[in-house]
């Protein structure tokens, strides 16, 4: 349970509010570089944090993320004419480039050039950096002197042809997305089938801890000969996850604003190209990540229609939800605690121990940023890690371990 203040703090991510301040340092995703990929092509709207902007690339190729709002008289640039190194507001004709200069006024002939030149001095509109790295366009919204180099994010470094990325839209806050990808216990629930098998391969250790990238999640199971069976997940700051499965995977919560979080999804294979039979499988078990209503980020299956739950599948006992995919059913359970999971009305029971270490991390790490300390995550290197899982003996020392094991010895090439 969290006091009403610390779930406020976790969870609001807007400009100036201590997570959105958080955030923003870190790379942020904003798009698939597909869905803007011809320069000059149509912009794009964006929403990010809470700030709604627009997504362009311009006659170069590079792009621009700027405000909706257009600096004149407030129109929506999402209208804009993308011509000639820049994004033309069809209301009176402003034009700004990629870095938010304002590059034309056309709608006042009879200024000077020193008039003209004053116009565009105070006529900038808010640009953030943008990078392209895994097919993604990634954007830096914080401070400019702490721009961070990008991580080392295994999979936006390897070839197109090794990846599979889908996004959809959830509605709830980015904090129910991430602890429900950090929440063991629910794997043998809400994703199985079978309710008394579940009982007995729940597992009973939790350990989290802080890294140089963020946290490891470690989950334990008594293998009953002395052994544990450790399944380490790694929380790569601020929120990414990466899944140890084959092929790898990995989710990324990216906020929309306080009640709609982007969800990215990749599966990826480090050392090949995906095959056929791979992305059959993702589809098969992803369920709602693959299967967006055309030309929008919105799943088919959705809240208006309760994720076309099968109850009749449900009572055969062959599905534990009658809701078909993970996918679904993870955005179906987080989304059912409402657009921001109240938790103050929680019941913790032990096996939410690492869900707790998580939160009080997080808030850990919120005061550490306030106080000016120096944040996990910042050297790109750090994020050469992948989840995994091993067995090791009882007594033997879990951290030492863990950090070792998640580790990925070889850097990646870069692309
Ligand atoms: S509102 Fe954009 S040019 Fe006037
Ligand atoms: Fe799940």
């Amino acid at each position: 349970m969290l006091s009403q203040q610390e779930n406020e703090m976790l969870t609001r991510v807007g400009r100036g509010t201590p997570m959105g301040e958080l955030m923003r340092r870190y790379w942020i995703p904003a798009a698939f570089s597909h869905q803007i990929a011809e320069p000059d092509g149509p912009p794009m709207r964006v929403r990010l944090m809470g700030e709604n902007l627009v997504l362009f690339r311009d006659t170069q190729g590079r792009i621009g993320l700027i405000d909706e709002r257009c600096p004149h008289r407030t129109a929506s640039m999402f209208f804009g004419r993308n011509e000639g190194s820049g994004l033309r507001c069809v209301y009176h004709g402003l034009k700004f480039d990629v870095d938010g200069n304002c590059v034309d006024v056309p709608c006042v002939p009879q200024a000077s050039d020193v008039q003209i030149r004053n116009i565009r001095s105070q006529l900038k509109i808010k640009a953030y950096p943008c990078i392209e790295r895994g097919d993604v366009v990634w954007t830096y919204m914080g401070p400019p002197e702490h721009k961070p180099e990008f991580p080392d994010l295994e999979w936006t470094r390897i070839p197109a042809s090794q990846r599979f990325a889908t996004r959809h839209i959830q509605e709830c806050n980015w904090l129910q997305g991430l602890e429900g990808g950090f929440d063991a216990t629910h794997l043998t629930f809400l994703h199985g089938g079978d309710a008394e098998k579940s009982r007995r391969i729940v597992a009973t250790r939790y350990e989290v801890m802080p890294t140089d990238f963020g946290f490891m999640v470690g989950t334990g199971r008594d293998q009953g000969n002395g052994d544990i069976l450790w399944n380490v997940n790694v929380m790569l700051m601020p929120f990414h996850k990466i899944i140890s499965s084959m092929p790898h995977a990995a989710h990324v919560w990216a906020p929309i604003d306080d009640e709609n979080t982007m969800l990215y999804s990749i599966d990826f294979s480090p050392s090949r190209p995906l095959t056929e039979e791979d992305l059959a499988r993702t589809k098969a078990w992803r369920g709602i990540h693959t299967e967006n209503i055309p030309g929008t980020d919105h799943a088919i299956r959705n809240k208006g229609n309760d994720y076309l739950i099968d109850r009749a599948l449900q009572a055969s006992g062959k599905s534990y939800t009658g809701m078909t995919g993970l996918g679904t059913q993870d955005c179906a359970i987080q989304e059912s605690m409402g657009l921001i999971a109240d938790r103050t009305a929680e019941h913790l029971l032990a096996c939410d121990a690492a869900i707790v270490k998580i939160r009080r991390l997080l808030l850990q790490t919120l005061k550490d940023h306030a106080a000016g300390k120096a944040l996990p995550g910042m050297r790109p290197d750090s994020y050469r890690v992948r989840s995994v899982r091993y067995e090791a003996p009882t007594g033997e020392p879990i951290a030492a371990i863990m950090n070792e094991r998640v580790r990925i010895d070889t850097p990646v090439a870069a692309k």
